[in-house]
């Protein structure tokens, strides 16, 4: 008997459906599906992954399970999960979830620990919580890992200060560093998710509004971009004057926090860092402003400052909780401080998430190759492989139908050599 826990098995009809709508949309995972079922690359491999439970993910974990794994997965987040997702994986493709949207804490790291009892061989992370859990408190498994996998830039961040530290005890693939990861997923895919998320939850109207970005990474980017083509007039804060600069120079006002905060309508947090959106905005914002967050964590959104300087607060529809300020101002805060895109939407279209999860498919079919082969990797954070990276580009174009040219033989020439000047 599989070991589960997810909210209602009787969900399932529904999850298998919209887990096959995102497929029908996933190309190049699909066609590492095929490959997958032929060959079982991954036959007797554990993975462990901590993941959003989201249609996306359930076509990865599938993919993974084709290509011969024994895969478990919980939730990277307490708020992503899609229960009926979860319910389908369980019931229809027999993978051992450990997911239930809106789980407390303590369930949250409960389910962490189901997943780890599996003893896996490959952990494939979102925010680095398995390694976290791992090297905290269950280093025992640490023997039978042969590498991980890290899909996001808060965790990748966690896992290179690790490995800075000399703490880190296994390698660790950041496939958040590919290509074909950050500049399609954290840009498109944060970029309108975000703003799906913001419109479910509050049903507003964006043009005309000043929509203030905190953080001008690629996911940054993309909201801006996103939220300009609304009609919102986007104001940038940013701590890097290198990106401040392009940001300005990309069409948009950069100004302080303290600024930004009397004219904006919207503030939205996507740095990675704590208390971005905290007292300088806060104390001073007008009535009405609503506050989310895209970050990894709900570290972003100052949620002791609201609940200390408020007089009440009260849930007005899903997802938007209201906090009336002591001077009678009100903030309404999306997602509890979650990442909105996944907590009042879906998380990224299945699309983009389509080269993402290529890049984890692939990255583990890497790990075990090279294992296969005899050769491993030292304890460090290392990059996709770029013919992998590259690969992942070629068949999302050919997915598309579109063809692209090569440089001709005398080009070639050209720019290897060196003696041709004017
Ligand atoms: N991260 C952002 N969007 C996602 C999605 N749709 N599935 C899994 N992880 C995600």
């Amino acid at each position: 008997m599989m070991d589960f826990d997810v909210k209602d098995k009787n969900l399932a009809a529904d999850g298998k459906n919209r887990i096959e709508w995102a497929e029908a949309d996933m190309p190049v995972l699909r066609s590492i599906r095929k490959d997958f079922s032929q060959e079982k690359p991954l036959k007797g491999i554990k993975i462990a992954a901590c993941l959003h439970v989201t249609t996306e993910t359930a076509n990865l974990m599938i993919t993974l399970k084709e290509g011969g794994a024994d895969v478990s997965l919980c939730a990277s987040n307490p708020l992503s999960t899609q229960d009926d997702v979860a319910a389908s994986l369980v019931s229809d493709y027999g993978i051992a979830v450990f997911a239930i949207k809106g789980e407390d804490n303590e369930t949250y790291y409960k389910h962490i620990n189901s997943v780890l009892d599996s003893r896996p061989n490959i952990t494939m992370d979102d925010g680095a919580d398995l390694v976290s859990v791992i090297h905290s408190k269950r280093k025992d498994l640490i023997a039978n890992i042969v590498a991980g996998t890290e899909e996001t830039t808060t965790g990748v961040i966690r896992l290179r200060s690790m490995e800075e530290n000399k703490v880190l005890l296994y390698p660790i693939i950041a496939v958040n560093e590919a290509k074909t990861k950050h500049f399609f997923d954290n840009r498109y895919g944060t970029g309108q998710s975000t703003l799906d998320g913001i419109m479910r939850s509050t049903n507003i109207l964006l043009a005309g509004r000043r929509f203030v970005v905190v953080g001008y990474g690629w996911c940054g980017r993309g909201v801006a971009m996103r939220a300009k083509g609304m009609g919102a007039d986007v104001i940038i804060l940013e701590i890097n004057p290198l990106k401040a600069l392009e940001a300005r120079m990309d069409g948009f006002q950069v100004m302080k926090n303290t600024e930004a905060a009397l004219i904006g309508d919207i503030f939205l947090s996507v740095t990675g860092n704590k208390n971005v959106i905290g007292e300088p905005i806060l104390s001073r914002c007008k009535d009405r402003t609503i506050v989310a967050n895209s970050g990894h964590f709900d570290a972003e959104i100052d949620l002791a400052y609201l609940k200390k300087n408020s007089k009440s607060v009260r849930k007005v529809k899903p997802m938007v909780e209201e906090y009336v300020m002591n001077d009678g101002r009100r903030i309404y805060v999306l997602a509890e401080g979650r990442l909105v895109n996944l907590g009042a939407a879906e998380g990224h279209p299945a699309s983009v998430m389509d080269m993402s999860f290529a890049n984890q498919a692939l990255s583990a079919q890497y790990i075990i190759k090279l294992k296969n082969e005899g050769s491993s990797l030292e304890k460090k954070v290392y990059t996709v492989p770029e013919d992998i990276d590259k690969n992942i580009a070629k068949l999302k174009l050919a997915s598309m139908g579109i063809e692209i040219d090569k440089l001709t033989k005398e080009q070639e020439e050209y720019l290897s050599s060196w003696q041709s000047g004017t």
